[in-house]
């Protein structure tokens, strides 16, 4: 793990083997940039006249050091316009800087904080974002690679260099960060898993392991505790795997006794190959990240205790195995779910929203003052919105919150309304409700399915699915699982407490 430690000297005095500089678009004139192209023999107005490096979003130039410059190297970074310069913006700057450091092969760097500060942030928020973008850049799952000399590794020290009076402001930014992006890194190593290594027990001892480690209360329901509950509708989902289903029970108790507590719930299919209603092969290995709402929940979970919020959470994973075989639940097939509703299973592809129906109805006893779910649901979600943002539905003022905390962290949501017009595309003639709702509204009319099991709580849904993966790589995000989620949470529930 990267380690992040804050000092106060001038950059250029600092022995490192890269310095890691911002520098905002067409602003190749400030003190230490001065002073460093004066030691360099003016090599910065050089790089700017051919047009080499301007300070634009995704630039670099490496220049390396020299008389009266300290640093072996130094990496200026461009952030784009500066009235445009966002933490987010920072973030993908560090990213980039760090991906330039790694492919040097070089361990260790120093970064000089204020070059990247935006406008309003303070030195806390900014030391976080700019931890962050180190801490999730740094990430890659390489567990199942034999060992290469030839490949970059991870990045081991990083050093932020601040003003004299900073420096305890910045400490607990980089401390904020470190827990954060812990929690974020186990949601992507779960997801990262394959599905032969991550069954519903491998999902249930991990969260074991972080409870172990953090000090989270952990219980976990087995099969016969979960038909001792009757959870049926999830049963149900379960009834084509071979591999038990698991219900995932962490709390922390960092609140006052006796208050209610916040609780997320997360969608834990650790393979959706459809059901007897099949997927198509292509691409169906990325279903391994179906459990990325429960993944996104254990991170959170794991974070927060790191953080010692001051706050009662309940976090809840629903963990099941979805595949065909003959014992697998059939379409037509009627559950009867925890709740006592009766739902018509009309696609058994449709299984998320019946383990969720289940965990929504098992965590009322906790008498949550509100619930967030979390869930790669519905395709019809990255139809809507890509990969960009997740979708959120359902109460609106929490709703709004999430919009808020979500940009504020660089995990995006956005909101789809949830009239009464959709839950009536789920009404069913043989059972209280159907599994599928028509066409349209996919994304809709799965979170319409979900209120009627949220009742009366005070519930938002957030569909992950286009941002649970990323497919290529960008700025901070490896290929793979991307945590998304786990910092969204915790920007919400540190406004909570
Ligand atoms: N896990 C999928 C949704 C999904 C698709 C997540 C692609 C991430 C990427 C979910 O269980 C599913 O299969 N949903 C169906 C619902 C349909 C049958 C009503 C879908 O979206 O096609
Ligand atoms: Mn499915
Ligand atoms: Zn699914």
């Amino acid at each position: 793990m990267l380690n992040i430690s804050v000092k106060s000297t001038t950059p250029l005095r600092q022995k490192t083997s890269c310095l890691v500089y911002g520098v905002q678009e067409g602003k190749l004139r400030t003190d230490v940039l001065s002073e460093l192209d004066e030691q360099l023999h003016g090599v910065l107005q050089r790089a700017k006249k051919d047009g080499e490096f301007k300070g634009g979003a995704g630039q670099s130039l490496m220049l390396h050091g020299g008389k009266g410059v300290r640093p072996e190297r130094i990496l200026l970074v461009g952030l784009g316009k500066g009235k445009e310069l966002t933490l987010e913006a920072v973030r993908q700057a560090v990213a980039t800087a760090l991906g330039q450091v790694r492919t040097c092969k070089l361990k260790e760097l120093t970064l000089d904080l204020a070059s990247f500060a935006p406008g309003r942030a303070t030195t806390e928020d900014l030391a976080q974002g700019v931890a962050e973008g180190l801490l999730l850049a740094n990430y890659r799952f390489e567990q199942f690679l034999a060992a290469d000399k030839n490949r970059p590794g991870p990045l081991q020290k990083a050093v932020l260099l601040v003003r004299k009076k900073e420096e305890t402001d910045a400490e607990s930014g980089a401390a904020r960060a470190a827990a954060i992006c812990r929690g974020a890194c186990t949601s992507r190593d779960l997801v990262n898993q394959p599905g032969n290594v991550k069954s519903p027990e491998y999902l249930a001892d991990e969260a074991k392991r972080v409870a172990e480690e953090t000090g989270l209360q952990c219980r976990i329901l087995d099969r016969a505790e979960l038909e001792k509950e009757k959870c049926g509708a999830l049963l149900g989902v379960a009834q084509g795997s071979s591999r038990d289903p698991r219900m995932i029970i962490l709390q922390h108790n960092g609140g006052a006794k006796g208050d209610a507590p916040i609780a997320l719930v997360g969608k834990g299919v650790v393979f959706d190959a459809g059901g007897i209603s099949l997927k198509p092969a292509e691409k169906m290995d990325e279903m391994k990240m179906d459990m990325a709402g429960g993944a996104a929940v254990i991170g959170a979970m794991q974070a927060a205790a790191l953080l010692q919020l001051p706050l009662n959470l309940v976090g809840i994973v629903p963990a099941v195995e979805n595949l065909p075989s003959g014992t697998a639940y059939r379409p037509g097939d009627i559950l009867t779910s925890m709740s006592g509703k009766t739902i018509e299973v009309l696609n058994t592809d449709a299984e998320g929203r019946l383990i969720l129906a289940d965990a929504l109805t098992y965590v009322a006893r906790f008498e949550p003052k509100l619930i967030i779910d979390l869930a790669t649901l519905t395709g019809a979600c990255i139809i809507a919105l890509g990969n960009h943002a997740a979708a959120v539905l359902g109460d609106d003022g929490l709703a709004r919150q999430l919009m808020k905390a979500g940009e504020s962290c660089g995990e995006r949501v956005w909101q789809l309304p949830l009239w009464d017009d959709y839950a009536k595309m789920v009404k069913s003639h043989v059972a209280d409700i159907k599994n599928v709702g028509g066409r349209g509204a996919g994304t809709i009319t799965a979170a319409a399915f979900l209120q009627a099991f949220a009742k009366d709580q005070t519930w938002a849904h957030l569909d992950i699915a286009g941002t649970a993966w990323e497919g290529e790589g960008k700025h901070y995000l490896s290929k793979g699982g991307t945590g998304f989620g786990v910092r969204l949470l915790i920007e919400f529930l540190r406004g909570q407490a």
